[in-house]
């Protein structure tokens, strides 16, 4: 294997502070979840960028949990990293953290993956660096990514034979029991 254009973490890391303003607010007075998708999806892109050393796309996200609602007026840092790379595919883990300055507190607020897709100028995957693992944690991270892609493609094999051959009245057993009506 070929390992003279591989990268370590840390020089892709990057960290986005944002100041969230009143405009960021919803009708409840707290930040947007769309806001915190969006800047996710800035520093995913700055980090996978970094790495790939090319123009690279969203391929998917992995499920997001608002962990704690964030308050306008709130430091709002986004830590990315690199922590899985494939072939032309890597996965940027992203930690999000709100501080109050005032009160000098701070709160986790989401970790989520983004898999990202390097591509070429005519807009084909392309191969992207491997990685340097340097520190336990980094192997870890390594090895859970490779767990979580197995784990949903796992999902996506079960939903798809569940769903293939059921019925109408199959729908219908699942609707049993559940907070609503048919109406046609
Ligand atoms: C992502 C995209 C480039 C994949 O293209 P494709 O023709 O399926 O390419 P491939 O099958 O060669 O897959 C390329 C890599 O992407 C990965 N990939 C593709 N779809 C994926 C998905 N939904 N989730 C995770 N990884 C995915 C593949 O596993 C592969 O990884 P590897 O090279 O490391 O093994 C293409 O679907 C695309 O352009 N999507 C739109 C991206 C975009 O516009 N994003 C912004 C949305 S707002």
């Amino acid at each position: 294997m070929d390992t003279s254009d591989f990268k370590t973490v840390g020089y892709s890391k990057t960290t986005l502070t944002e100041l969230m303003i009143p405009t960021y607010a919803n009708f409840g007075g707290k930040v947007h979840g769309g806001i915190l998708l969006s800047l996710m999806d800035k520093v995913a892109y700055v980090c996978a960028a970094k790495h790939a050393g090319n123009y690279c796309v969203t391929a998917s996200i992995d499920s997001v949990d608002f962990l704690a609602p964030i308050e306008v007026g709130e430091l709002v840092s986004l830590k990315a990293s690199v922590v899985y790379t494939g072939h032309s595919s890597l996965v940027v883990g992203i930690r999000v953290v709100a501080e109050n300055v005032k009160t000098q507190t701070s709160k986790h607020t989401n970790t989520c993956y983004f898999t990202m897709v390097s591509m070429d100028e005519h807009h084909r995957p392309v191969q992207v660096p491997g990685l340097i693992l340097e520190t336990k944690d980094e192997i870890r991270r390594f090895a859970d990514a490779i767990m979580r892609k197995t784990l949903k493609k796992d999902q996506r094999k079960r939903l798809d034979e569940l769903k293939t051959p059921m019925a109408v009245e199959n729908y219908m057993k699942l609707l049993q029991n559940e907070r609503c009506v048919i109406n046609k």
